[in-house]
């Protein structure tokens, strides 16, 4: 399949459910809804508040790439950041600007736009925010050059992608392709056709690693952490005993689903 379609089949899939939005069951756009969403949100994801660090952006002008429901956005916004969105669906969009108008904020800008294409200038941003997203997009390491081109010098990038060596990946392993008689599907193959949308890829920190040393980036951090999705937390008492066991034996949050990039642009 060619990367356009692919992106067409990642679009339609989020067009389709905004990230996070099922975590509600209120009438959409609703405050009820927005509120039931955060909750949630960072009930099951707490490690976005430090590594985002939200309040330490009042002012500065920041970009998130992929906004999703923009329960982010909607932090940025509180901490007095200039805030700028972009994201692939225009369901997303809809969500953040429904959003901002209910908490009384403004955006600079919020528009449909493609992170491997970002509708901005060179050296700009102080701040770029990706939770979750830039792995779903066919070209990961274009996406990731966007960025840099957008970031200010000196400007930093927070990134979240998923962490292919993770309890995460090995337990959907276990279920899609062991328990399915399979197993010689890998790992990518089963994320990419079975997580979200089609072509979902996960990284381990040595392929990360590779991909920002060929960008003008200095001060790389790289972390990965155990979360509310390797330890099966929604699940039966018997299958998170099994998560914890697994997690303890890869090493615990060398173990996590989620990895954590840092990064400046060179000044
Ligand atoms: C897992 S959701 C994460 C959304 C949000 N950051 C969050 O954490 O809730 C992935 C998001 O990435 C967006 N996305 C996927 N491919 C994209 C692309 N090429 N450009 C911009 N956004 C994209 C999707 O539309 C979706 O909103």
């Amino acid at each position: 399949m060619s990367d356009e379609k692919l992106k067409y089949e990642v679009k339609d899939y989020w067009n389709n459910e905004t990230c996070g939005s099922w975590s509600s069951n209120k009438e959409k756009f609703t405050r009820d809804y927005f509120e039931e969403i955060e909750e949630f949100r960072y009930k099951i994801q707490p490690e976005i508040f430090s590594f985002a660090e939200f309040t330490r952006w009042y002012g500065k002008k920041v970009l998130e790439v992929g906004v999703g429901a923009g329960t982010d956005f909607l932090q940025w916004a509180r901490a007095g950041a200039k805030i700028f969105g972009v994201d692939l669906t225009e369901q997303a969009c809809e969500h953040v600007q429904h959003r901002l108008n209910i908490y009384g904020f403004q955006a600079e800008s919020i528009q449909v736009a493609d992170c491997e294409n970002l509708p901005f200038q060179d050296n700009f941003f102080d701040l770029v925010w990706s939770w979750g997203v830039i792995h779903h997009t066919p070209d990961t390491e274009a996406a990731l050059k966007e960025i840099v081109r957008v970031l200010a010098p000196g400007g930093t990038a927070k990134i979240m992608i998923y962490h292919r060596h993770s309890v995460l990946s090995y337990l959907f392993w276990v279920k899609h392709a062991l328990l399915k008689f399979k197993p010689w599907l890998s790992l990518s193959n089963v994320l990419w056709n079975k997580m979200e949308s089609p072509g979902t890829k996960a990284y381990t920190r040595k392929e990360a690693l590779k991909m920002l040393q060929k960008l003008p980036v200095e001060n790389i951090s790289i972390k990965t952490v155990l979360t509310y999705y390797d330890k099966l937390e929604r699940f039966s008492p018997a299958l998170r005993w099994i998560a914890r066991k697994l997690a303890i034996l890869l090493g615990g949050d060398k173990a996590g689903w989620f990895m954590l990039i840092q990064f400046n642009k060179k000044k």
